[in-house]
C-alpha cells in the first residue's frame, strides 16, 4: 500500500524533480510537443496544429539549441533570460509575443524593452545644478551621500566601468521603493497619485537599463556580486524605512546621490578622453534604447546616461521641494515620460 502511494507521488513529482533536458528528451521522443515560439527560422506552426498537440503536453520546457541570440552573442539572450540562453518554455497559455519591427522594418530583437520604451536623450539638461542644503535634515542627507563616497573611492578608485556598474545596482532601488509605497497608498486611500507612481517606476526601470548596458561592457566579479547582495539587503530596507518616515528627506538624499552620479559619469568621460579607458563600440542594447547611431561608441553611451542621471536629480529634488512646501506629490503633476 505504502509503496503504491510512494510510487504515485513520485510519478506526480517527476516533472519537477528531473531535469528540463530529460523532460524535453522524453517529450521529443513521444512526438507530443511542438514549439509555440518563433524559432531561429522565424516560422511558426499553424495554430490548429500547435493547439491540438500542446493540449496534451501542458507547459513543458524545451531546449532550443544554438538560438540566434546565443549565436550572435549580442546581448539579446542576456536581455531575455538573464544569461540562461538555451531554455524556452512551450505553453498553451496563448502568451506568444507579438512580432515587433523597428522603424527601418527590421525585426526588434530585445524582449526586455520595446521601441516605444526607447528615446532620444535630452543633452541640453544643466549638469551643474546643485541644491544647497539648508535644514539640518538636508545637511544630514547631503553629508550621508558624501560619506558614502569615501568607501566607494577607496574600493573602486578610478575604475569607472566597475564603479558605475555598482552604482547602478543601488541607484535602481529608490524609485522602485518610492513607487511601491505610493502605489500602496493610492490603493489604501482610493486616490490618484498625480502620475508619481509611473514617474518613479520609470526612473527605476531607466536605472536598471543603465545596469544592463554596463553589464555588456564590464562583467562583475564574484566579490562585487557579493557586495551588491549585501548592500541591496541593507539599502532597500533602510530606504523603505526612510521613505515611510520622511519622503522629503528620502527624495533629497536621492537628489544628492544623482548629483554624485553626474560627477562620476563626468569623471568617466574624462578618463575616456584621456585614453585611460578604451572607447569601445557602444553595446547594441544601448544603441536601440537611446536611439544612438549604429557607429556610436562608449563615450556616446556615457553622455546619454549622464543626462538621465541629471534628470533623476531634478525629479527627486523637485519631489523633495513639494514636500518641503507642505504639499503632497499628487498635488503637482509628475514629469512622466521625460528622461
Ligand atoms: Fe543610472
Ligand atoms: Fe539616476
Amino acid at each position: 500500500m505504502n509503496s503504491r502511494i510512494a510510487g504515485s507521488m513520485l510519478r506526480q513529482l517527476e516533472p519537477h524533480l528531473f531535469s528540463m533536458a530529460a523532460i524535453s528528451r522524453s517529450a521529443a521522443t513521444s512526438g507530443t510537443v511542438h514549439s509555440l515560439l518563433v524559432g531561429s527560422t522565424g516560422t511558426r506552426a499553424a495554430p490548429a496544429t500547435w493547439l491540438a498537440s500542446v493540449r496534451f503536453a501542458g507547459t513543458v520546457p524545451e531546449t532550443v539549441e544554438g538560438s540566434e541570440a546565443a549565436k550572435k552573442g549580442d546581448g539579446t539572450a542576456n536581455c531575455s533570460a538573464g544569461g540562461k540562453k538555451d531554455k524556452m518554455l512551450v505553453s498553451y497559455w496563448g502568451m506568444a509575443p507579438a512580432k515587433v519591427v523597428k522603424e527601418d522594418g527590421t525585426e526588434w530583437k530585445w524582449p526586455c524593452f520595446k521601441p516605444w520604451d526607447s528615446y532620444t536623450s535630452n543633452q541640453s539638461i544643466d549638469l551643474r545644478k546643485h541644491h544647497v542644503p539648508m535644514t539640518w535634515g538636508e545637511k544630514l542627507a547631503y553629508w550621508t551621500v558624501k560619506a558614502l563616497r569615501v568607501p566607494t573611492d577607496i574600493f573602486f578608485q578610478r575604475r569607472y566601468g566597475y564603479r558605475v556598474m555598482m552604482l547602478e545596482t543601488v541607484a535602481a532601488v529608490p524609485g522602485m521603493v518610492a513607487g511601491m509605497v505610493l502605489h500602496l497608498r493610492s490603493l489604501r486611500r482610493f486616490e490618484h497619485s498625480g502620475g508619481w507612481i509611473k514617474a518613479l517606476l520609470e526612473e527605476a526601470e531607466n536605472e536598471r537599463m543603465h545596469l544592463m548596458t554596463f553589464m555588456e561592457v564590464t562583467q562583475p566579479r564574484w566579490y562585487e556580486r557579493a557586495l551588491v547582495f549585501a548592500v541591496q539587503g541593507v539599502f532597500f530596507n533602510a530606504y523603505f524605512l526612510a521613505y515611510i518616515l520622511s519622503p522629503k528627506l528620502a527624495h533629497r538624499m536621492v537628489g544628492y546621490l544623482e548629483e554624485e552620479a553626474v560627477h562620476s559619469y563626468t569623471e568617466f568621460l574624462r578618463d575616456i578622453d584621456a585614453g585611460k579607458i578604451e572607447n569601445v563600440p557602444a553595446p547594441a542594447i544601448a544603441i536601440d534604447y537611446w536611439r544612438l547611431p549604429p557607429n556610436a561608441m562608449l563615450r556616446d553611451v556615457v553622455m546619454v546616461v549622464r543626462a538621465d542621471e541629471a534628470h533623476h536629480r531634478d525629479v527627486n529634488h523637485f519631489a523633495s521641494d513639494i514636500h518641503f512646501q507642505g504639499h503632497e506629490l499628487k498635488e503637482l503633476p509628475a514629469p512622466v515620460g521625460y528622461h
